[in-house]
């Protein structure tokens, strides 16, 4: 009975990207990340963050603005706190589409 539990909870972790992360990600982006971006990202400090300002951009653009930040503008690097994965998956969420590879 507990193994089985135990499979069921990996097989629904396991897939996309691990649940508990996504969630913590997902604070992070409305609390963070909104402190500049809006709490509903829809701007402020920073550019609005809404699907249809991130739809023209890559995932890979968007990842990197993540990780390496804007020089020369309020937008911080958050490498070093997010991983690759991290940047990738915020990328994602960003565009509406979480769960694309
Ligand atoms: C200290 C304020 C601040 C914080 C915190 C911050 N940003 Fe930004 N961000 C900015 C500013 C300002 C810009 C606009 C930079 C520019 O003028 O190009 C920006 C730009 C961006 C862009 C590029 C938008 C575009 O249209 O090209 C993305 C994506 C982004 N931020 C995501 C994030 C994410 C995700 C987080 C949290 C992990 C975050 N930012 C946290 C200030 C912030």
């Amino acid at each position: 009975m507990h193994k089985i539990l135990v499979a069921a909870l990996l097989l629904v972790a396991l897939p996309a990207f691990a649940a508990e992360r996504r969630a913590e990600l997902t604070r992070l982006l409305y609390e963070d990340c909104g402190s500049c971006h809006g709490l509903t990202l829809k701007g402020g400090l920073g550019s609005p963050l809404l699907p249809e300002n991130m739809q023209p951009l890559s995932t890979e653009a968007i990842a990197a603005t993540i990780l390496d930040g804007r020089p020369g503008t309020p937008m911080p690097p958050w490498r070093g706190m997010l991983s690759e994965d991290d940047a990738a998956f915020l990328a994602r969420l960003l565009k509406g589409e979480p769960d694309a590879r």
